[in-house]
């Protein structure tokens, strides 16, 4: 029986009611205990947890009403139904309001009991279900889950705390892979919106001509395609926060209706004339040098002042080395657990590597490369010999990669080879090794990106990989 472990109690002062429900649920494979009245009932629901408590209304002593109370205030795991005779319907929907699940009329038909207890059973497993998953959120969007204690992520941490109640608009600024979308829920799920929308915006992977109605939304005919009124992310993220990623990739048109939002907390929908009021949180953020941009004229100067209320600089990861260990150690884990794989370590040489390299991908890259070595290493320590090949082989391709030509002068195909094996490797990892997506990355096709990846000797390592990746 699928919930036949669940415990339930039946409340009722009359002997062959109480017997005849333990018969019906007992042969269902469920627990069943039986209290004679309320007094004695309570007593029970406070000394051990019930999945589920059916009980009579009308009990001489404490009613099945004050059962209820007591369950909602003090149990909201366990559910109730209540039984009731004939000429207490009132009470029963009186009960319902209270938040009983349902109610079963006297004389109880066991067909209906079975049913209405499983869907009781149900419901709760659901309820709880979603209680574990909110729990779950927080915790993966609380600051927990942000690793790092070096100085620079430090100041970071302390500057969220600062900001995450006030209602300000946030920018967060840094590279990519260094975890801005990360800084974004921890500043929402901190803030006292948290049980409002988080609705994010790439405004980089919106087509352009979609942006403005997937933000503003439209109504009924404002084009020809609009054969329905849609609600934008703007109203959708009303009593929340509107995250706006990659906003350096707006239109000029775009930036100047998005000022507009700022500055007033209204607009109105595509093709409409009502003005819409929102309450929303903006927090904003790009991986490029928004400051240049202005001076160059490609950002609006004012909406970059809208937005740059409170900065947050997020600093690339070569300038937190000393998070390096812990994020190491944090991913580790992590992936080994995901994966069912025993935990794994790094060796000094191989950590050393890490320590002086310099994390284009920032967390990203530092994460993708774990995900690999969890799958890929052998033994429960990870050596030099199973990094990729340019952690290992960085002083060979500095020397491959001179800045300047030297006096002695360089070999240029295998420079040139050199810089591109880099960028091939760079673009895989930054594509989670999906081979399109890099030669995408790369303005390649896809199969010109594997002749390359062949003549660079790259694939038969990869192949591991990505098919290690497929069976897990
Ligand atoms: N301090 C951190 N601790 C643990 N994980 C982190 C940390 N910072 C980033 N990450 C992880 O690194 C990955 C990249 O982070 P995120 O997506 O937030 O970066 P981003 O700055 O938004 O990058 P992009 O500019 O490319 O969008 C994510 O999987 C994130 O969970
Ligand atoms: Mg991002």
């Amino acid at each position: 029986m699928e919930q036949g472990n669940a415990n339930i109690l039946v409340i009722d002062d009359v002997l062959s009611v109480r017997q005849s429900l333990q018969e019906i649920l007992g042969a269902e494979g469920y627990e069943v205990e039986t209290a004679a009245d309320g007094e004695s009932g309570l007593q029970r629901v406070k000394d051990q947890p019930f999945d589920l408590v059916l009980t009579d209304l009308a009990l001489p002593g404490l009613g099945g009403m004050d059962i209820l109370k007591y369950l909602v205030r003090h149990q909201p795991e366990c559910s109730c139904i209540i039984i009731t005779g004939y000429g207490t319907i009132q009470n029963s929907v009186a009960a319902m309001r209270l938040g009983a699940f349902d109610y079963l009329c006297k004389p109880v038909d066991p067909q209906e009991l079975r049913l209405v207890v499983s869907r009781a059973l149900e419901h709760r497993r659901l309820k709880r279900e979603n209680l574990q998953l909110k729990k779950q959120l927080h915790k993966r969007y609380g600051f927990a889950n942000i690793v790092g204690n070096s100085d620079a992520i430090t100041q970071v941490f302390e500057l969220i705390k600062k900001v995450a109640d006030t209602d300000s608009t946030v920018l967060v600024l840094g590279e990519s892979g260094t975890g801005k979308e990360l800084i974004n829920r921890a500043i929402h799920y901190n803030s006292l919106r948290r049980e409002g929308p988080l609705i994010p915006v790439n405004c980089a992977a919106i087509p352009e001509e979609l942006l403005e109605s997937e933000l503003f939304g439209h109504e009924r005919g404002a084009f020809t395609h609009a054969v329905r009124t849609r609600i934008g992310r703007f109203e959708q993220a009303s009593g929340g926060t509107i995250f706006l990623d990659e906003i350096a990739d707006m239109s000029p048109s775009l930036q100047v209706k998005i000022l507009r939002v700022l500055q007033d907390r209204s607009f109105e929908r595509i093709g409409g004339v009502k003005t819409i009021k929102v309450d929303i949180r903006v927090i904003a953020a790009t991986n490029q040098d928004l400051e240049e941009m202005v001076r160059r004229g490609r950002f609006r100067e004012d909406l970059y002042y809208r937005l740059n209320v409170i900065p947050i600089r997020v600093p690339p990861l070569r300038e937190r080395v000393a998070d390096i260990p812990l994020l190491v150690q944090h991913f580790l884990h992590e992936f080994s657990r995901k994966k069912k794989k025993p935990n794994k370590r790094l060796n000094p040489e191989a950590m050393d590597l890490l320590l002086s390299y310099s994390w284009p991908g920032n967390i990203r890259e530092l994460e993708n490369l774990m995900e690999r070595m969890v799958i890929l290493s052998e033994g429960d320590e990870i050596q030099v010999t199973e990094l990729p090949e340019r952690f290992r082989s960085k002083p060979a391709a500095a020397a491959a990669k001179p800045q300047e030509i030297p006096d002695h002068g360089i070999h240029l195909t295998a420079a040139v080879q050199e810089f591109e094996r880099d960028l091939i490797l760079k673009a895989l990892d930054k594509s989670n090794w999906v081979k399109s997506r890099a030669a995408q990355l790369l303005n390649l096709n896809r199969t010109t990106l594997l002749e390359k990846m062949k003549k660079q000797n790259i694939m038969s390592g990869m192949n591991t990989a990505a098919s290690a990746r497929n069976f897990l």
